[in-house]
């Protein structure tokens, strides 16, 4: 099964809007279509900027979080409904900063993941172990756990569509990437989860990313990795040169 690559980029909380319009403005002429897939995971007030500017442009937009419920008393939350209304593809779920600052939960990252599906949204579910997990030897396990409870409940039909990106905790925004080869074998127990979850056909189909200080100089290494079909990239996704240089890395 060919699998598209999908690179995408997630500002976090970065950029205002007006940064938002000038980095599209300076990067959208040169981004490659059809052999990979790139997408921008923005903060939500520059989401609907990103979405006009990049109209006829091969990029998605993506949200960084979402809500479960349509409408309701949720302060401060956005449901699927409206990202979809503004033109929004793609949402992370289940972002490790998410989890640990804002008390993310693997049941409410499913609540999200169905919700996102039911409106026609496709989520980027993360997962990862922190760095006590993987030295204790605990990273396939708990891994195996996240992507369990997450796609719980999706039908086979949604699943083939979810991307998962597989983000050590101790390699975000740490300069310490896992080597390709960990993270190939970490991305190819993750692939047999779906397929135990589902079937062969999703499990070949579902897109795996990997995350954590992803660079130009090394994402190479990780795109050979045969099961590994893109990154989710935090710092390295703010400048225009080095995003597309990244985009660019597809062949
Ligand atoms: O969502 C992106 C990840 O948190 C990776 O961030 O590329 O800055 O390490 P990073």
């Amino acid at each position: 099964m060919q699998r598209t690559p999908i690179i995408a980029g997630n500002w976090k909380m970065h950029k205002t809007i007006q940064e938002a319009r000038d980095f599209v403005r300076a990067v959208r002429s040169f981004l490659p279509g059809g052999k990979v897939e790139t997408v921008i995971c923005a903060p939500f007030t520059a989401l609907a900027a990103l979405v006009e500017e990049l109209h006829n442009y091969p990029a998605a937009i993506g949200a960084q979080n979402v809500h479960w419920e349509e409408s309701g008393a949720y302060t401060g939350e956005i449901s699927p409904g409206m990202l979809v209304e503004i033109g929004v593809k793609y949402v992370i779920i289940g972002h490790s900063e998410r989890r640990e600052y804002f008390a993310e939960t693997d049941e409410t990252v499913n609540r999200k993941a169905k919700a996102a599906f039911a409106h026609g949204l496709l989520p980027i579910v993360c997962v990862g172990e922190n760095l006590e997990q993987r030295e204790s030897g605990k990273t396939k396990e708990l891994v195996r756990d996240q992507v369990i409870r997450a796609v719980e409940g999706l039908s086979s039909e949604q699943a083939k569509q979810l991307v998962i990106a597989y983000e050590p905790v101790w390699a975000i925004g740490t300069g310490k990437s896992s080597s390709a080869e960990d993270a190939q074998e970490v991305i190819a127990f993750i692939r047999s989860m779906v397929e135990d979850a589902f079937d062969s056909q999703v499990a070949s189909q579902v897109r795996i990313q990997y995350g954590g200080s992803v660079k130009p100089d090394n994402i190479m290494a990780y795109l050979e990795q045969p099961d590994i079909d893109g990154a989710l990239v935090g710092g390295a996704s703010l400048a225009p040169d080095s995003f597309l240089q990244l985009v660019e890395a597809v062949r």
